[in-house]
């Protein structure tokens, strides 16, 4: 649907739309302020594809896949001559609940059938990321029986397929800088399950909006005007419904009695989530809030930008290590943003 001059490729996206996966894990870091932990950063990105082929590669049944994204304070300093549309710190809300905006430079969504496979690309990921980050956090997440999250409903089933699915998470035209990018939003929620399990199954399901066991939705004309799904059915101002990829996952330790859902959601545009999310944080209108978050609270909450795999990659083009010694803490040197090294980029290549 994009029109490129010439005969030029359209950027190709990062894996966002490939299908959901068993295991998944979830990394956010920020990148260290001095020069030389940005160049390594740029080489992580110049490497990441050939990271995820030569642990994927071992056996493609794992379907092994692993998103970058890149929180807004970390864009500034890439010396990129332009910024996606959409790209911003992460919004806090105060409403019935509050949700936090905590800091992420870099998120990698980790994801796989196995979570071996997950673990062993996490490992190589910081070992290249080696000491150029700070750890925000790591979550490792599973699926719970029939795709449930540990509230005991089936999470995803709304997740749009087919063409709606591209159509509602990559960015096109309307940012053509960024076309094939991508906004993600996450959010690490803790539940009360004591105080969830004391409530009935009935009004579980009006607080979700579908029948428990079954998976079905509720008729619209018998939801509650709180459901879950109500607040995050959202349209646009001709009525068409907005929609968003969830990823979510269960994470946990039952031993420390630590049960939670790792919230995780693209789109093509923030606005969309964070709409969702004043909608189950402050109301819709404002006091008919998400039950949900009675007995969910979430402890983190970051916005990043998905760049394209294209755009990812020459992010790595921009200073060598060298260079950027050179200057720390002053000075800026990445005036160069054509590119000097080409060293790093062509050597990812040179590895197929
Ligand atoms: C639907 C759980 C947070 C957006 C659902 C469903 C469940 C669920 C069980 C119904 C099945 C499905 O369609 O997937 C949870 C839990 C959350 C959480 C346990 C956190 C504790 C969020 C957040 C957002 C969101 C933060 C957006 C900002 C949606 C959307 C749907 C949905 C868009 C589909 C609605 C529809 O079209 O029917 N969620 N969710 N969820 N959720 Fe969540």
């Amino acid at each position: 649907p994009v029109n490129l001059p010439g005969n030029a490729l359209p950027p190709e996206s990062q894996p966002v739309e490939k299908p959901l996966t068993r295991a998944a894990i979830f990394i956010v870091v920020n990148v260290k302020p001095d020069d030389r932990s940005l160049a390594q950063f740029r080489e992580f990105c110049g490497n990441l594809a050939s990271l995820i082929r030569a642990v994927g590669f071992r056996n493609p049944d794992a379907r092994l896949t692993c998103i970058a994204g890149i929180g807004s304070a970390l864009w500034d300093r890439l010396d990129q001559p332009e910024r996606p549309a959409g790209l911003h710190p992460m919004r806090a809300i105060s409403g019935v609940y509050d949700a936090p905006s905590t800091p992420g430079d870099l998120l990698l969504h980790i994801r796989a059938e196995r979570p071996d496979f997950c673990f062993e690309f996490a490992t190589e990921a910081m070992r290249a990321l080696g000491d150029s980050v700070v750890l925000e956090d790591e979550t490792q997440g599973f699926k719970f029986f029939d795709n449930r999250d540990l509230l005991g409903f089936v999470d995803g089933t709304e997740n749009p397929e087919g063409q709606a699915l591209g159509n509602s998470v990559l960015i096109g035209a309307e940012d053509p800088a960024f076309i094939g990018g991508s906004y993600v939003i996450t959010q690490k929620y803790m539940h009360d399950m004591a105080k969830w399990n004391a409530i009935p199954v009935e009004q579980q399901e009006r607080i979700i909006g579908r029948h428990k066991l079954s998976d079905i939705e509720y008729p619209d004309d018998q939801k509650a005007p709180y459901a879950h799904n109500v607040l995050t059915s959202i349209d646009d101002a001709e009525g068409q419904q907005l929609q968003i990829l969830r990823d979510n996952m269960p994470f946990g330790s039952p031993a420390r009695s630590e049960f939670g859902t790792y919230f995780i959601g693209y789109a093509r545009d923030p606005a969309r989530i964070e709409r969702m999310l004043d909608n189950m944080f402050i109301g819709d209108p404002p006091g008919n809030y998400d039950r949900i978050l009675d007995v969910s609270t979430p402890v983190t909450g970051s916005l990043f930008f998905v760049p394209s795999a294209t755009l990812l990659e020459s992010l790595a083009d921009a200073a060598t290590p060298a260079d950027a010694g050179k200057t720390e803490g002053g000075g800026d040197p990445q005036t160069d943003a054509g590119g000097a090294s080409g060293s790093l980029h062509i050597g990812s290549l040179k590895q197929e």
